[in-house]
């Protein structure tokens, strides 16, 4: 369970985020919209422990990710959270195979089943064809297919995703959203997406709606 408790956050004295209140439970599948620049990116990073909230707290499982060190906070995310950035955050000089396997190869955990999950997805994701090229040599497509099997192939407990569908052309839109569900409901994992897309949010449990820095019911 993740919970967010009264979260705020300004930039340059401008409060983006006014007091949000969210509990995600395990297993569940939760879509967050809301208009541009009204603070989605903001509040997920601050769920993946990625930027401190000026108040208010985060829990994961009941503990406070910015208690951690850095190395515990990294390592305890690898196994717990997996995060599809609005921008892919690839790394550049690593190869799309090697991008997706990072965590696992970080942790050590490369077996038998770890590698039948990595061809499982890169050929869900279409990735095979370009498995050996950089970040630079890929479409924005390619590139968000890459940055989702990253997020997914380590088999976290939760997995947020940042407009995880929005360079992708409609038939693979459909195929991301079967494969999300898909992985909800087989290994319950929690989901929780960011989309402008109403489709998209329909493969939701619950929809969660941002405005002027709060959530709207
Ligand atoms: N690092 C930053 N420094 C200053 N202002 C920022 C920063 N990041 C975001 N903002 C501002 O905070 C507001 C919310 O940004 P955020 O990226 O969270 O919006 P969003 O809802 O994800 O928008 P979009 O749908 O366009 O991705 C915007 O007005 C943005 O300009
Ligand atoms: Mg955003």
């Amino acid at each position: 369970m993740i919970q967010i408790q009264n979260v705020t956050k300004s930039y340059n004295g401008e409060k983006v985020l006014k007091g949000i209140d969210l509990t995600f439970s395990d297993k569940e599948f939760v879509s967050i919209m809301g208009a541009s620049g009204s603070g989605k990116s903001t509040l997920l990073s601050i769920i993946g422990g990625f930027l401190r909230p000026d108040d208010g707290n985060v829990l994961w499982e009941g503990q406070n990710p910015f208690d951690f060190t850095d190395d515990a906070l990294a390592g305890k995310r690898r196994s717990y959270m997996g995060f599809v950035f609005q921008s892919f955050k690839l790394i550049s000089t690593l190869t799309a195979k090697d991008n997706i396997m990072l965590p696992v190869t970080l942790s050590k955990k490369i077996n038998n089943e770890t590698l039948e999950y990595f061809d499982f997805l890169t050929t869900e994701l279409e990735i095979k064809p370009f498995l050996n090229k950089y970040p630079g040599q890929l479409s924005g497509g390619q590139c968000q297919r890459v940055a989702i099997a990253r997020a997914l192939c380590y088999k976290p407990s939760v997995v947020i995703l940042d407009e995880p569908t929005g360079a992708l052309d409609s038939v693979m839109e459909v195929k991301v959203m079967e494969l999300l569900k898909r992985v909800n409901k087989e290994q319950k994992t929690t989901i929780i997406q960011v989309t402008h897309s109403e489709k998209v949010s329909c493969y939701g449990d619950r929809i969660i709606r941002l405005k002027d820095g709060l959530i709207v019911k």
